[in-house]
């Protein structure tokens, strides 16, 4: 690898993507393989954390591969490949599960999200997942994450892990602290039908999101049926942020169209939200419905996709053993 920063992130195929993972990660990743050596992962091990039936694990595997080439990532430019297949991962992991505190995890919030009421009977797995987050970064010695703004306290961890290890083992900057790359406006894109809560995969509605796979049809019945507010468009933020669903779709809105929110507020400040509402609708077929095609297109060739990720899993895990090979000898494994 030529250029020194280098990137890494990962997404977990838990089937489809939304226009969240669209606007908060899959854009970033995009831009960001022009100017930096950027990893990109389908984090089949994280899946896993939670049950996954065998059959839609690896379906999904290749639909998520489908969904970066679609957004426009591109295996010349970026290393695409699957978590598991470059065994680095789960072996940094348990050096990490080592150095990382119970105390770090017992903090993190998306754990106590996921695993509800009942602790007790949520996997180990998905308790440690952010050691194994943290595995996943560190491997590569990444300086930069794009995520949304979810993940931000698993970064956080991440980081701690690299300033203990460099710590414990006598190496100073040994691990970079890598930075998370968090967009402004989009960095947690909400739920169609309650703006208090993210946009995800695992609700159980599906009129709170909008799916990289939707049609025009659907999309348009989405957004119709989304949730704003019963006045008209207000002339400034203080009073839209009064509205989380309407802020929300003013904000994917802006994103998409990159015109800025202040722009967009002089211009429909006054309209009901039917405007906005029909003008979002145009926006997101032209953006969202294209990707949809081109992700049905590759799913048609499965072996091509196949080896897209054999290709990125032999340049990956050159690197990963590089590195691993230095961690063993720092941590005294022979
Ligand atoms: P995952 O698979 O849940 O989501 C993938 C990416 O999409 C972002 N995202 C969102 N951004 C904005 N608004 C939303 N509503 C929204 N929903 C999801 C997520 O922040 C993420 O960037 N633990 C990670 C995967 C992972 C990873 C890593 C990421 C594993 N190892 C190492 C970075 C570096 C996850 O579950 O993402």
């Amino acid at each position: 690898m030529s250029k020194k920063k280098i990137v890494f992130s990962g997404v977990q195929p838990t089937g489809n993507l939304h226009l969240g993972n669209y606007l908060g990660a899959l854009k970033n990743f995009v831009s960001l393989q022009e100017e930096m050596n950027c990893i990109y992962c389908v984090v089949d091990l994280h899946a896993i954390t939670t049950f996954q039936n065998p059959k839609d694990l690896k379906k999904n595997v290749l639909e998520t591969l489908a969904s970066f080439l679609a957004t426009g990532l591109n295996p010349d430019k970026s290393i695409i490949f699957n978590q598991s297949s470059v065994s680095g991962h789960a072996e940094l992991a348990w050096i990490l599960n080592c150095v990382s505190r119970i105390g770090w995890l017992n903090r993190m919030t998306q754990f106590k999200d996921k695993a509800g009421s009942d602790k007790e009977k949520a996997s180990v797995g998905l308790y440690i997942y952010p050691n194994l987050m943290a595995a996943d970064i560190l491997l590569y010695k990444a300086t930069h994450v794009p995520v949304g703004a979810d993940q931000k306290q698993h970064l956080e961890l991440s980081r701690d892990i690299a300033q203990k290890f460099n710590s414990d083992f006598d190496c100073k900057d040994f691990f970079p602290l890598p930075e998370p790359l968090i967009p402004k406006n989009v960095s947690r894109v909400m739920s169609l039908r309650d703006g208090n809560k993210k946009m995800s995969k695992s609700e159980e509605s599906d009129y709170s999101r909008i799916n990289l796979k939707d049609s025009a049809d659907e999309i348009t019945k989405k957004i119709k049926k989304a949730k704003s507010a019963s006045d008209q468009i207000p002339d400034n933020l203080k009073d839209l942020e009064k509205k989380p669903e309407a802020l929300n779709l003013m904000h994917i809105y802006s994103e998409i169209s990159k015109i800025s929110l202040e722009k967009v507020l002089n211009e429909m400040s006054g309209k009901e939200y039917s405007h906005l509402k029909s003008k979002l609708t145009d926006l997101l077929i032209d953006e969202i419905t294209p990707v949809g095609k081109e992700i049905n297109k590759l799913l048609n060739d499965k072996s091509h996709l196949e080896l897209i990720l054999k290709k990125g899993k032999e340049k990956a895990n050159i690197i990963a053993e590089e590195n691993l090979k230095i961690i063993r000898e720092k941590v005294g494994l022979i």
